[in-house]
């Protein structure tokens, strides 16, 4: 995992989050991240079209705080999967950024910067590694050999975690975005007060959280819930399952070292039972700060200074993807 030998600036402009970083080898130098969770909070999601607007207005600034007066010599870019409008200005600024810089460009795959954010500060997991990507429209375990060398072992068939944390705390009139709303609620209150759903047990690496959703429903429609007792045992639901399944892919598999990537890994929760069940079975623990579990640019600059490193380049005709495989494994 040899990182491009000199200055990387990472583009994320994918979802709601215009971010941009500047890299040089595994030391993030800056990551300025602007969020638009208060344009979006009135419609309780992301509205695509005020999406791409806002990163228009942000991208300028933001790229110009990060790289200050430095001059990189690598630009990495997400281009794939997200809102089109959206992974569109952030692309654009790259090429444009490329073209009169005369530095070479990648594009990168937003998931597979996630599973590469471990590697953010520090050597990162011995390969191969199992890593459980856990975000907003995502819930995957992936087998992580090399760049670009990925298999995936198991993912959700319906919801993605993040979606039932976000799906979870708005039923409980917790607000947008869901996820760190639900752990701030759930401090203090008891998990075991409400029982929810652990659906799909019987599939070894397959998730399933809309049940959880359904049953949060009906728990609101049934009686006044005790919000703090409410966010706990919803969060023990999901925690319980990701961990379960996680910790039965690390004895099966039997790798070294276990990664805990994107947004949800952000939940302490999660990172406490997912960090235990590593120390019980004598794996390694990997996961970011929580700053670099949430999107952000660092972690496509590091997966794009791994692909500029193996001689990797893109061009002025490199196009956005709503939808796209992880690479390498489709
Ligand atoms: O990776 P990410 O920032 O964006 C996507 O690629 O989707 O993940 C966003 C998701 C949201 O669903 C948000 O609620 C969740 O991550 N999230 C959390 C926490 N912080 C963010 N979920 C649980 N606990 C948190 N502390
Ligand atoms: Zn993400």
């Amino acid at each position: 995992m040899t990182p491009f030998k000199g200055l990387v600036l990472g583009i994320e402009t994918s979802c709601d989050e215009t971010s941009a970083s500047l890299l040089d080898g595994h030391t993030v130098l800056t990551n300025v991240v602007s969020s638009q969770a208060d344009l979006h909070r009135k419609w309780g999601g992301v509205v695509p079209e005020a999406a791409a607007r806002a990163h228009v207005e942000a991208i300028v600034p933001v790229v110009s705080e990060a790289i200050g007066s430095a001059r990189p010599d690598g630009i990495a870019v997400t281009n794939r999967p997200g809102l089109v409008g959206a992974l569109s200005v952030g692309t654009t600024a790259a090429k444009a950024l490329s073209m009169s810089w005369g530095v070479p460009f990648v594009g990168v795959h937003h998931i597979e910067g996630h599973v590469l954010s471990v590697f953010l500060e520090g050597v990162g997991p011995s390969l191969p590694y199992l890593c459980l990507v856990v975000s907003g429209g995502h819930t995957e375990l992936v087998i992580v050999r090399g760049v670009g060398d990925y298999e995936l072992v198991g993912q959700t068939i319906d919801d993605a975690a993040g979606e039932a944390f976000d799906k979870g705390a708005r039923l409980l009139g917790l607000g947008y975005p869901g996820g760190y709303a639900v752990q701030n609620a759930a401090i203090g209150g008891d998990p075991h007060r409400y029982k929810l759903p652990r659906s799909l047990k019987s599939d070894p690496f397959n998730f399933s959280f809309s049940g959880l959703k359904t049953a949060v429903l009906r728990m609101v429609e049934a009686e006044q819930v005790e919000v703090n007792d409410a966010a706990a045992s919803l969060q023990a639901a999901i925690v319980d399952v990701l961990a379960e399944k996680s910790a039965r892919a690390i004895d099966q598999f039997g790798f070294k070292s276990f990664a805990l990537v994107g947004g949800v890994a952000a939940n302490l929760s999660l990172r406490e039972r997912l960090h235990s069940e590593c120390e019980r079975a004598g794996v390694s623990f990997h996961v970011p700060k929580p700053e670099f579990c949430t999107d952000n640019a660092a972690m496509i600059a590091m997966a794009g200074s791994f692909r500029l490193a193996s001689g990797e380049r893109d061009g002025a005709s490199l196009d956005v993807f709503p939808n796209s495989p992880l690479p390498g494994t489709a």
